[in-house]
């Protein structure tokens, strides 16, 4: 049976972004927060290496966090939204600890005051990464999911896949305001109005769309998707991160090498055994990611090599395995002995830099809708994002948002009547083969196409190709009962042709978009901002 919810505010994903901003609502608000798989599910889960922040002000300072960030940007950071996130971190990594997340200590810190291990990464001038092991985003996953469930004020709705945002302009109002989402609930098959006075995405990214990445299956960019057909400004989506080290391995699945492991000494090698990467970049294998990962594709192409490899070796057995114990084990399941042996390595999609255009409290194009964590695009990463500034993105933007949100209320009060969800023209799918086989199809000439390296000619096969799969979506979609996989390939597929179309427009290379077209970088600077055509009023046809 269909049903229709009504909240203060909507919260759309329970990863690092979702979890804060529902943590810091007043309890005064009632919050329902969504997430289309258990709540744990999503990129924070599997974060490995740990959050940025300065944390020691002696060696470290915002200026040099500031300065880092912009560097591995290229040109592109927004410094307001740079300083606002680089300054407010401490205060979120003492919210995160106050929460109870069990950080890593430092075994040789001297005064009494508890300190934590700071470990570094490519492009930070100083250790300032603050960690739990190697498995930081399960712990602050687990604390915040902990502490959510303890709260009266939240109900929780894992298994619901937001299909749509609701918006008033296509029910003819003029002043068109964002008034919740249409939630598919994945075990009963039911689709719901979550009607709310604000409503957040938190949906998280889009690395998805390319057949090897990071990521777990559920970052289809469905926030991403959702804004632009609800009518927000999508900007800079050709800077996909592609992280240099995840696990080569015939039946490993997404995993990834912890950075941490090059920033605590870790080298890259040949086949061979050599040592490549000094030749690239005097900061050798501590560069920015997007000069690693060009390196390792250049010279995995070059030797024809399936992989390269990663060794931490040479270190002490007791240090590899108390620093990297989830990374040791799980090379280890897979007969790698990290201790003894380098790791087989390949890059891989890793992070969405782009995204729904915000304002640096959050705020979206459209009225009451906020967008929060990687689904957005607040200027902080520019071209490049800097290791492990993405955590602190989203703890830093949720709170911002959250004391938006308690200043200006959102209300329903002038909203029209919504009505249900229409399925009486759609009959079930036959043929639910056809998705996997069009899912197969885009990540792979993603991939292929508008990957590491592009050429325009690439770029236009891919756009030909997305093409025809929309139209073939947009008819699935039109005449069958609406699935949580259909509903992924819908969006993987908008956020395709986004990220097609930034990449298009950019006659350059900058930061993670290589042209061999466009080798040169431009003397300006420009995002890529797509614009979305009006929506179209229901009254419209
Ligand atoms: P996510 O954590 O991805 O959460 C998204 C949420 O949205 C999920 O709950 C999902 O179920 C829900 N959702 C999505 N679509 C819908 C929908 N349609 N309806 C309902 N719910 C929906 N960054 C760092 O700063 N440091 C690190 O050490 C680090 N390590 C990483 C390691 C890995 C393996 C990966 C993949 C990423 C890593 N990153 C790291 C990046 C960082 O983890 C992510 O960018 C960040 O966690 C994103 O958080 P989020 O809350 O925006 O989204
Ligand atoms: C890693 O541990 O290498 C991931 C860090 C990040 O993506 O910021």
């Amino acid at each position: 049976m269909q049903k229709s919810y009504l909240y203060d505010v909507v919260i759309i994903g329970s990863g690092a972004a979702g979890l804060t901003l529902a943590l810091h609502l007043p309890s005064r608000y009632r919050i329902a927060l969504l997430s289309k798989d258990s709540l744990s599910a999503g990129s924070t889960y599997g974060a490995q290496g740990g959050v940025a922040a300065v944390l020691n002000e002696i060696e470290d300072s915002f200026e040099q966090h500031t300065e880092d960030t912009l560097i591995a940007g290229a040109g592109l950071c927004k410094k307001q939204a740079v300083d606002y996130i680089v300054k407010n971190g401490q205060e979120s990594i003492h919210w995160l600890i106050d929460q109870g997340v069990p950080f890593t200590a430092n075994k040789q810190a001297t005064s009494s005051e508890k300190e934590y291990h700071l470990t570094k990464e490519g492009g930070h001038s100083a250790r300032r990464i603050i960690h739990a092991a190697d498995a930081t985003g399960k712990a602050i996953s687990d604390t915040l999911v902990q502490s959510v469930r303890k709260q009266h004020n939240i109900d929780i709705y894992e298994h619901h896949i937001a299909i749509d945002l609701i918006t008033s302009g296509k029910f003819g109002v003029s002043n068109n305001s964002c008034l919740g989402a249409y939630a598919l609930d994945c075990k009963t098959g039911n689709i719901h109005n979550f009607l709310s006075g604000d409503t957040i995405l938190a949906s998280g990214g889009a690395s998805k769309a390319y057949l090897y990445t990071s990521n777990t299956d559920g970052a289809t960019g469905d926030g991403i998707a959702m804004a632009w057909r609800a009518g927000c400004r999508v900007a800079n989506m050709e800077f996909n991160q592609f992280h240099p080290t995840c696990l080569y391995h015939p039946n490993a699945k997404s995993f990834l090498i912890s950075e941490a492991v090059r920033g605590e000494g870790g080298r890259l090698l040949l086949p061979n055994g050599q040592r490549f990467m000094p030749s690239f970049d005097q900061r050798a294998e501590l560069a920015p990611r997007d000069i690693v990962a060009r390196a390792i594709d250049h010279e995995m192409k070059r030797l024809g090599a399936d992989c390269l490899f990663l060794d931490i070796s040479h270190k002490p057995d007791s240090f590899i395995k108390s620093h990297f114990p989830t990374i040791f084990e799980r090379c280890l399941s897979f007969g790698i002995d990290i201790s003894r042996e380098p790791i087989p390595i390949v890059p891989a999609a890793h992070y969405t830099c782009g995204g729904i255009v915000t304002q640096c409290n959050g705020a979206t194009d459209l009225n009451n809708l906020f967008a929060v964590g990687e689904c957005a695009f607040t200027g902080l990463h520019g071209a490049n994002r800097l290791a492990s500034n993405s955590l602190l993105e989203c703890l830093v933007m949720a709170q911002s948002a959250a004391k938006t949100i308690e200043r200006q209320p959102g209300s329903l009060s002038q909203a029209p009547s919504i009505p249900q969800w229409d399925e009486s023209r759609v009959t079930d799918s036959d043929e639910d083969v056809v998705i996997s086989h069009n899912w197969d199809e885009l990540r792979r000439f993603m991939w292929n196409y508008v990957g590491i390296v592009r050429t325009d000619k690439r770029l236009q096969r891919a756009l030909n190709r997305i093409t025809l799969l929309q139209a073939e979506i947009h008819e699935f979609y039109s005449n069958y009962k609406v699935s949580s996989d259909l509903i992924e390939l819908r969006n993987l597929a908008k956020v395709s042709e986004l990220i097609i179309r930034c990449a298009m427009s950019r006659k350059e290379s900058r930061g993670l978009h290589y042209s061999l077209d466009y080798p040169y970088c431009n003397k300006q600077a420009e995002d890529s901002i797509l614009v979305p055509e009006p929506i179209k009023r229901f009254s419209d046809g």
